[in-house]
């Protein structure tokens, strides 16, 4: 079968991955793709908003399966023109992957449905929004409801600074029409994971956890970024973990999206915070983490058609997902200075040991330069995967496999699951 991808990150790149090893795949498209995916897929170059440019390439080349990796276009509706067209995509539809694309409704999704997360109001008014602040408690959250790249969560310690966070949200647009309304919300402390989770309309299937590093620097300094390395997986998600999850919070979404008429299909990736009080959920997201992606996918031993269909065909429940009992560790390398300013376009070297068994180079912001040589092409430029017997092996093989890349303004995290050592 022919199968077309839509996204260019490493996300995407994991995904390609991991529908070459199908038997059933005999062509894998990328749009618009990097410079690593074009080594096993042949990259398109269409945008992934243009969605009329996708629905024609998909119909002209007989696409079989198309995959949407990023959320933007599946916030603004790109699985439902390709089902108009008839064509199986993967994914969810408009009016489910609201639930990534508007925090204010996933709030208040979870507060009908009394799925745990921490408390928290809506504001489309400004000053109604400040004079809530008067009298919070801080430190405070403030959330813009729209996409913003993950960085529209401001994590406010004073009153001033909150009030200054409702200004640049609400008044100066920072995350532009993402700010138009906002979340303010209690501020919850305890360790992170992410889970993600296969969905069918009604069926739910978990898989293996895994720990996202959202700040540029170590020790968790620094600005947030779409994610600086990730390990998996969690040793904090526990049997116990899992079992309250299972109870209160997984089928309990899904459940909820289906009673609202929004029938979900795809992934739905958890960001969960392990409270005192318990797992509350932080964050939804309608589709694979990026780096998540790039340690779940590689231990993940089903046929990934095999399931990504099943979620379409509403047949999950016939699938037994499976991972390997073993562990991974992705350290981002990234360009100096992400996510604020960085320069592009110098050539990267070192690709040879990657064997795609126990090393993996997922290439995120990469392009080929006239010269036909590999160049960096955005702030996240790799994701340097190594799979091992534990955390531990995973961990050090990864950073070993760091050294073998080079090029200039070369950027990364030293302490990428340092917690593995708390566990
Ligand atoms: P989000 O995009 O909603 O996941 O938020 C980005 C990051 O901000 C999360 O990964 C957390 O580290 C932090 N964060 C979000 N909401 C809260 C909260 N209510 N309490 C504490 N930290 C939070
Ligand atoms: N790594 C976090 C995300 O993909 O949203």
């Amino acid at each position: 079968m022919k199968v077309l991808v839509v996204g260019s990150g490493g996300r995407e790149h994991a995904i390609c991955m991991s529908v070459a090893k199908s038997p059933r795949v005999d062509k894998i498209y990328c749009a618009p793709g990097n410079a690593g995916i074009g080594q096993i897929a042949e990259c398109v170059s269409i945008g992934a908003m243009e969605f009329d440019k996708l629905v024609a390439f998909a119909k002209e080349k007989e696409i079989d399966f198309t995959i949407i990796g990023m959320d933007d276009p599946l916030v603004g509706g790109v699985v439902d023109a390709f089902e108009a067209e008839g064509l199986k995509v993967f994914g969810p539809r408009k009016n489910a992957a609201i639930l990534e694309g508007s925090k204010a409704f996933s709030k208040d999704l979870m507060k009908k449905y009394n799925i745990p997360t921490a408390g928290y109001e809506n504001f489309d008014d400004p000053q109604k929004a400040l004079a809530y602040i008067e009298t919070a408690k801080m430190p405070i959250v403030l959330k813009a409801d729209g996409l913003a790249l993950g960085k529209g969560v401001l994590i406010c310690n004073t009153k001033e600074e909150a009030i200054e966070g409702v200004a640049s949200i609400m008044q100066e647009k920072k995350f532009g029409d993402a700010g138009n309304t906002m979340v303010i919300e209690e501020f919850m402390t305890g360790r992170e994971v992410s889970v993600l989770s296969f969905v069918d309309g009604k069926n739910i299937q978990i898989m293996s956890s895994a720990q996202d590093h959202k700040r540029a620097g170590d020790g968790d300094t620094g600005l947030n970024t779409g994610g600086m390395g990730t390990f998996s997986p969690s040793p904090f998600y526990t049997k116990e973990v899992d079992e309250f999850c299972k109870k209160y919070i997984y089928q309990a979404t899904v459940d909820a999206m289906a009673a609202e008429g929004r029938e979900f299909k795809g992934v739905i990736f958890f960001g969960l915070m392990l409270t005192e009080e318990g797992p509350k959920v932080l964050e939804y997201n309608a589709r694979f983490g990026d780096p998540e992606a790039q340690v779940v996918l590689p231990r993940m031993k089903n046929d990934i058609i095999d399931v990504m269909e099943a979620c379409v065909d509403g047949t999950l429940d016939q699938i037994n997902l499976e991972f390997e009992d073993n562990a991974a560790v992705c350290v981002v390398l990234a360009s100096e200075g992400y996510p604020v300013a960085y320069e592009k376009g110098f050539e990267i070297t070192g690709f040879d040991q990657f064997d795609n068994k126990d090393y993996f180079c997922f290439h995120a912001g990469t392009a080929l330069n006239e010269a036909g040589k590999i160049v960096t092409n955005g702030g996240r430029v790799l994701g340097i995967t190594a799979k091992g017997s534990d955390l531990k092996d995973a961990r050090a093989k990864a950073y070993n496999a760091t050294n073998w890349i080079d090029f200039e303004n070369k950027y990364m995290r030293h302490d990428i699951g340092k917690a593995i050592d708390e566990a």
